[in-house]
């Protein structure tokens, strides 16, 4: 990418309505080429992503999947199947994510759609296998909404919590400023951008030792454990959601030059209620 990933993160909004205007094939080529070259997330499960034209057929399927709102006239759809493993989801969030920016810097718009893929004819097309899931697709193509409408749904018109509800330093309940995160303010400000399944924000982020702990924060009544997720086969969209918001933070942190890794190592902090749970650490190097 030549445009720098913050600005491509504020760019980014769903988008639920395209055009007729095709991809031009050099755009296609350079996607499709960004998707060959991702076969795996930061935690090592392997995942694979393909771009597939849209068809009539998707339209009617997409209603019967478990996604909500109306996606009109995508032309086309990434489709990303993952390795089934402990850190599945997280992975392929974050691999499905850096998809999505590479669109929206080729000047796409993109829609994340999440539903019981595993056994649709969009798992079909990209050949996903049984020891394979497809817990959400991307809807991509030229968007058909107008300047208001953007202006509305990016930057300012975002409805995003506020963060202090988001991020905490030293342990839950001690609200960090940004003013006090130091370079880290701008990471943290891109996880906050970052898209969420029904915008539930899951990610809470906790600044201690020199490391920054992820937590999901699982909503209560959504996502795992709710009736509607078990009827319908839905993934585990609030880990999906995680692997989103660590993409966010570490694509920034690199392009600021803040150097760090991924860890698995619960820091041991205090969890404020049953419904939080660690993911993983950035450890800054
Ligand atoms: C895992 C995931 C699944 C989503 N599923 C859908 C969906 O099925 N239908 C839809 O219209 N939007 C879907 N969204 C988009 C969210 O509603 C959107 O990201 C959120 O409302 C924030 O708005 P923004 O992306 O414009 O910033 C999904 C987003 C994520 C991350």
């Amino acid at each position: 990418m030549d445009e720098q990933v913050t600005a491509v993160i504020g760019r980014r909004f769903s988008c639920r309505r395209y055009g007729e205007r095709p991809i031009e094939a050099d755009k296609r080529r350079s996607l499709e080429d960004f998707l060959a070259a991702r076969t795996a997330g930061p935690f090592g499960t392997p995942v694979r992503l393909a771009l597939a034209a849209a068809t009539e057929e998707d339209r009617r399927a997409l209603k019967g999947l478990g996604t909500y709102g109306f996606i009109r006239g995508a032309t086309g759809f990434i489709i990303g199947a993952v390795r089934r493993g402990p850190r599945d989801m997280e992975d392929f969030g974050y691999v499905m994510e850096e998809a999505v920016l590479c669109a929206t810097a080729l000047g796409l718009g993109t829609c994340w759609l999440g539903g019981s893929f595993t056994k649709s004819s969009f798992a079909a097309r990209i050949a996903a296998g049984k020891e394979e899931a497809v817990p959400a697709v991307t809807a991509v193509g030229y968007g058909a909404d107008g300047p208001q409408e953007w202006l509305r749904r990016t930057s300012g018109g975002r409805r995003r919590l506020p963060w202090e509800e988001l991020f905490f330093a030293g342990g839950f309940g001690r609200p960090l400023a940004a003013e006090d995160a130091g370079r880290y303010a701008v990471p943290l400000a891109m996880v906050r951008l970052a898209p969420s399944a029904s915008n539930k924000q899951p990610w809470r982020v906790v600044e201690a030792g020199g490391r920054w702990h992820f937590y999901l924060r699982r909503t209560k009544g959504y996502g795992k454990g709710s009736l509607v997720y078990r009827l319908l086969g839905l993934a585990d969209l609030q880990r999906v959601d995680m692997g989103i918001a660590l993409c966010h933070f570490a694509l920034t942190a690199g392009e600021l030059g803040l150097a760090g890794r991924w860890v698995r190592e619960e820091p041991g902090i205090a969890l404020p209620d049953g419904e939080t749970e660690y993911i993983a650490s950035w450890a800054a190097e």
